[in-house]
């Protein structure tokens, strides 16, 4: 069944992941979404070693891409005790010798840029072959975007869905018999610790409740408990996502999607922890994470390797560059309910944002 215990976990965190395989993505192009630093960056050194036609980097902003792949800079990934030491980031171009990176602005926590992103990408790109939506935030504290969305939720799994619907005409529209375009969403093995409570199920809508304010601020013990297993939460949604989008997409569709597991990884993720709990995961980090390239192979490995045995990867949860069982909860009934339940409120609450969203969803997945 799909557990994971704590010396499991610490086994696998110790174990060199295998290193990446190189693929042939000649005339393909790749695009990392949040690749400016951490995960992302690293995963985007990998692609642009295997040298295909065009890699996209998407960041917050062009400046942050175009340094990404041009400048060596120095990056301060901490607040206080959040991580390690700064890191120096060397230009993906002059590391790689590969020139063809281009860099693209796209803020997830605001709706509109997402569609702005979506529209000018499809029409300005004739196709997309490797998708990873990296990008993420783990905020401990209640925030609101302008959209009215608990950020976590917003970037990391309503931006989510957005961007990845709005991308599969792209990414259905030159198939290439030898090569399947594959769309991989970041996730994490926290989904196992995540927790819907009865309350919450019993809840007319569970994304509105989750995004509630008063839900998310309540008074006394409950107030550290929604907010500190929100990011844990977010991932299980991004578990659920990538299962139920698979189950819509036609048995023999191109298309594979999948959700990866890098692993506890140094990065900038922990940046706007606070004390304690930023020294809590100070020191976790200094003893078991993986450097950030280690815990890049699982994302390159989702997104570009097994390409012998691809029908394993549809729908499926990828961990330490392999296929792996997602929790009990998500293989439970109940799971399976709450994933199409949450389904069909995000793709409410998204047509609101884009009419496009529904129209994609109507012409290319099944009810
Ligand atoms: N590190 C780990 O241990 C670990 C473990 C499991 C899963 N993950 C997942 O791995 C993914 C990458 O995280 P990481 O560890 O590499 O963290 P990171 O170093 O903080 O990188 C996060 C990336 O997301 C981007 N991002 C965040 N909010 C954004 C927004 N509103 N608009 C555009 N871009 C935004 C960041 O850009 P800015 O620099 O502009 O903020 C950055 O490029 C995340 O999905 C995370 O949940 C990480």
């Amino acid at each position: 069944m799909g557990r994971r215990s704590f010396l499991g976990f610490l086994a696998t965190q110790y174990d060199p992941l295998p290193p990446v395989e190189p693929q042939d993505l000649s005339g393909k192009t790749v695009l990392v979404v949040g690749a400016n630093i951490g995960l992302g960056y690293e995963a985007a050194k990998h692609f642009a070693n295997m040298k295909p036609g065009k890699l996209i980097l998407a960041c917050r902003t062009v400046e942050k891409g175009k340094q990404a792949a041009h400048s060596t800079i120095l990056f301060f990934p901490f607040e206080i005790f959040a991580n390690v030491a700064p890191v120096i980031l060397t230009a993906i171009k002059e590391e790689t010798s590969f020139e063809n990176i281009e860099a693209r602005a796209v803020d997830l926590s605001v709706s509109q840029s997402v569609v702005d992103f979506a529209d000018l990408f499809v029409k300005e790109e004739d196709r997309l072959d490797v998708y990873v939506y990296n990008a993420g935030v783990a905020l401990d504290t209640h925030t609101r975007t302008v959209d009215d969305w608990e950020t976590t939720l917003q970037v990391n799994d309503l931006s989510s869905m957005l961007l990845t619907v709005l991308l599969l005409p792209l990414m259905l529209k030159s198939p290439d018999p030898k090569f399947s375009p594959r769309a991989v969403i970041v996730a994490s093995d926290v989904h196992f610790a995540a927790v819907i409570t009865p309350e919450e199920l019993a809840s007319p809508n569970l994304l509105e409740t989750f995004n509630d304010k008063e839900h998310c601020t309540p008074h006394g013990d409950i107030q550290r408990r929604v907010m500190s297993g929100r990011y844990n939460l977010s991932k299980l949604l991004n578990v659920f996502f990538v299962r139920e989008l698979a189950s819509r997409l036609p048995a023999n569709s191109p298309l594979i999607v999948n959700a990866v597991n890098p692993g506890l990884c140094h990065s900038g993720l922990s940046r706007n922890a606070r004390f304690p709990t930023s020294l809590f995961m100070f020191i976790f980090k200094a003893l078991v994470a993986r450097t950030t390239e280690m815990g890049s192979r699982p994302l390159v490995w989702a997104a570009t390797a097994a390409r012998h045995r691809e029908h394993d990867l549809r729908g499926a949860y990828v961990s330490d560059s392999g296929v792996k069982e997602p929790s009990d909860f998500v293989l439970s009934e109940e799971g399976a309910r709450v994933q199409k339940r949450l389904w069909n409120e995000t793709a409410d609450a998204l047509t609101k944002v884009s009419p496009k969203f529904k129209a994609i969803v109507d012409e290319y997945l099944s009810g």
